[in-house]
């Protein structure tokens, strides 16, 4: 068939790179455990010693969601996949949704329910801000939607909402609570039954310490006779009765649904028996304390935090704001090309406004914090124009 070819071989070379040390918002490094386990064999997504793994994956995610709910699953697909079935299983077209807008991935969430046909409603704050429980409450009291989204860690902002309490004041006005926790699961406290959250997402490549690819996803029981009472039906890919048949959530069902990652599935499996060795708790207050020793080192270097109250920052993800003349672009590469640091610049609302600096999983030490703060105090010296 060499004569039929119309397009030819090409070429593709070795590469060689040395890899940085990853402190952006995501991916960061991967627990030396969890990439032993990506190289565990490939097996069939319908053999026992899989169903296992699946399992185990289950029962460290309802440990690590903090919920009792059995609709505990991981969807094969990066973050965003997560929050396609959240949305797109609790609301239906012409079913309203309000979205609680204060970064890039609320505006996500605006965007794929608008594809979904879902009627939107927003509720945007500036970007360095979180919400008030009291001023949403008037909302939801008009608006009467049937589910309200908000991000509980926005990587594009570093801001954490609190959330203690809004599932019962959804609740109150019949509405549902769906929330992101791609940046912030595994490393700022949360507890999904006790906040009443209803659909939940998350991501590996964060606190988690894996690779992206496959997410945690859980809904709550109130969530799931929302899901039996539906007169729609999402995407195929993303039907969480489908997906929840594949997972024997509720017993005695194996069925197939589409192929599973077993290299994902080992990854995953291993992130959370990190964090189960090392207990929730003591996750929590590990990222707490690298994260306030960094900032005192960010203060130190005489540098602002874009986000002025304390209990508004995020553990995982730090932004900063560079003094006047400085570009953030050129300040990134150097902390890569000097230091092999990565750190990234802002996105979406933080574009030109802040740098994006995340410690969290693995890299969440007072060495990592360190190794970073004393990268930009070099590079503050090496790009100080003789004009600033
Ligand atoms: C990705 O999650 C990012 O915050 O850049």
């Amino acid at each position: 068939y060499e004569e039929k070819l119309i397009v030819p071989r090409p070429t593709i070379v070795d590469r060689q790179f040395t890899k940085p040390l990853l402190c952006g918002p995501g991916p960061c490094d991967i627990w030396p455990s969890v990439a032993e386990a990506l190289s565990k064999p490939v097996l069939s997504p319908l053999c026992d010693e899989l169903f296992d793994v699946m399992d185990d994956i289950r029962a460290g995610l309802q440990y690590l969601f903090q919920t009792k709910s059995k609709l505990v699953l991981a969807i094969s697909g990066s973050g965003h996949s997560g929050m396609e079935t959240v949305i797109s299983n609790i609301v239906g077209p012409n079913e309203t949704i309000l979205i609680c807008c204060r970064g890039i991935w609320d505006d996500r969430a605006l965007e794929m329910s608008k594809r979904y046909g879902i009627k939107t409603k927003v509720h945007r704050i500036l970007f360095n801000n979180t919400f008030s429980l009291t001023l949403i409450e008037g909302i939801v009291k008009i608006l009467r939607p049937k589910a309200l989204f908000i991000t509980h860690g926005d990587s594009s902002t570093g801001s954490v909402q609190k959330l203690e309490g809004l599932g019962k004041l959804c609740h109150k006005y019949g509405a549902l609570l769906l929330v992101d926790t791609v940046v912030s699961l595994a490393s700022e406290p949360f507890f999904m039954d006790e906040w009443g959250v209803d659909g939940v997402y998350s991501s590996t490549q964060k606190g988690l310490s894996g690779p992206a690819g496959i997410s945690p996803i859980a809904f709550s029981e109130r969530a799931q006779e929302v899901i039996k009472k539906r007169n729609f039906k999402p995407p195929f890919y993303f039907d969480i009765e489908l997906l929840a048949a594949q997972w024997n959530c509720f017993g005695n069902t194996r069925q197939y649904h589409h192929t599973l990652s077993p290299p994902l599935l080992w990854a995953l499996r291993s992130c959370l028996k990190e964090v189960i060795n090392e207990t929730l708790p003591k996750v929590w207050a590990r990222h707490a304390e690298t994260t306030a020793h960094f900032h005192k080192r960010i203060e130190q270097l005489s540098l602002e935090l874009l986000i002025p109250k304390p209990e508004d920052r995020l553990v995982t993800v730090t932004t900063v704001v560079l003094p006047k003349g400085y570009d953030y672009m050129e300040f990134v590469k150097y902390m890569r090309n000097k230091h092999n640091i990565l750190i990234f610049p802002g996105l979406g609302p933080t574009v030109g406004k802040a740098l994006r600096i995340g410690i969290m999983g693995v890299n969440s030490t007072i060495q990592v914090a360190d190794a970073i703060a004393d990268a930009m105090a070099d590079t503050l010296i090496a790009l100080k124009k003789s004009s600033l």
